[in-house]
């Protein structure tokens, strides 16, 4: 057993409009071991960053989050928080794209030293020690002389290895990653995974990581959750999920994604679209894309139920979801 890092109860976010309020998020429930790696996969659309936004109390104007936060404190014991206490109090945050991340007016080690002048009120001359410090730990060669450079000066790969020194300044308990690795190429994507995996492994950081290239998943992700129209409807340790779906979503996935061996395309080939958050249907979501879909499914719970050891499913008829060998 892993000691629990973050545990999230009931997330729900609220999209307030003219026409009524809709939940993009509805009712997401997760937890992160200490050293663990959640991946979080879905289509475009199903509410992946605004979890992890409502996580972090980052949420655009207009959009509001209700739900239980809890994190691990000193010793290890979870204690609840808001989620607008939780950054720089234990949850870092690595973004897509680093460039629109990254303050292009601040030299790569400003930024990094700032985190760390922030988190651990350090002088400045400590903290830009500690810049170069985090730098080199991260892979960053020559970290003396690039901590000197702007962002734009900087690879996409080496810009998302200065993001991470930065998250790491306050030496978060849990990093949320989204898509981090989606705009850089193949080989520093593999580099980048792998900084991310020694981590955890090394330092304990427990992380989420959302992405809809199921390969990635399959290759980093301890433990992974499928998520459609703001909810969660597969969840358990990816080599189960992802070997024998119990979701028809997540077996859906599985067909579209190339294969979880190779490296990847996007996902792509379900038919149908996604359903609009201001038009959920009822009952389970996927019902009008599903293969298998009955009348019962219109009155489908959304609750996550066993279906076996560590490994749940949303879906009322999984058992007549063949067994498939990925
Ligand atoms: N600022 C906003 N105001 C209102 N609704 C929003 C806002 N941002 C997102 N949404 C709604 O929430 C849904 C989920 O958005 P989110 O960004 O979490 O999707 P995602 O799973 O991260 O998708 P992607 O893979 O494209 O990044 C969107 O489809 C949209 O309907
Ligand atoms: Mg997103």
């Amino acid at each position: 057993m892993t000691t629990t890092a973050l545990r999230v109860h009931d997330l729900r976010v609220t999209a307030a409009s003219p026409d009524g309020p809709s939940y993009p998020v509805d009712g997401v429930s997760l937890h992160v071991g200490q050293g663990e790696i959640l991946g979080i996969a879905g289509e475009s659309g199903s509410g992946k960053s605004l979890t992890l936004k409502a996580i972090l109390g980052l949420l655009p104007p207009g959009l509001t989050a209700t739900g239980t936060l809890q994190l691990a404190s000193g010793d290890g014991e979870l204690a609840p928080y808001q989620s607008h206490q939780v950054r720089g109090a234990g949850v870092g945050m690595v973004f897509q794209e680093p460039m629109t991340a990254l303050n292009p007016t601040m030299r790569a080690g400003d930024l990094v030293a700032l985190a760390a002048r922030l988190h651990g009120r350090l002088s400045r001359r400590a903290s830009r020690h500690r810049a170069v410090e985090l730098l080199r730990q991260v892979g960053v060669p020559d970290a003396e002389r690039r901590a000197k450079a702007w962002p734009h000066q900087l690879s996409g790969g080496l810009r998302q290895r200065v993001m991470i020194a930065a998250a790491l300044a306050a030496q978060p308990r849990v990093l949320l990653c989204d898509e981090p690795t989606t705009a850089l190429d193949v080989t520093v994507q593999h580099q980048i995974l792998r900084l991310l995996r020694w981590l955890a492994d090394e330092h304990g950081t427990g992380m989420i990581f959302v992405s809809h290239d199921l390969p990635v998943i399959a290759q980093l992700c301890d433990r992974i959750a499928v998520m459609y129209a703001g909810r969660f409807v597969e969840t358990g340790y990816t080599r189960d999920v992802l070997t024998h779906p119990r979701h028809p979503y997540t077996a859906a996935l599985l067909r579209a994604a190339p294969s979880v061996d190779q490296r990847g395309e996007q996902l792509a080939g379900i038919s149908g679209q996604p359903p609009d958050a201001r038009a959920f249907p009822a009952g389970c979501r996927f019902r009008p894309r599903c293969p298998l879909a009955r009348d019962d499914c219109a009155h489908a719970p959304y609750e996550i139920q066993p279906v076996a050891a560590e490994h749940g499913s949303a879906c009322i008829h999984h058992a007549d979801l063949e067994v498939r060998t990925a």
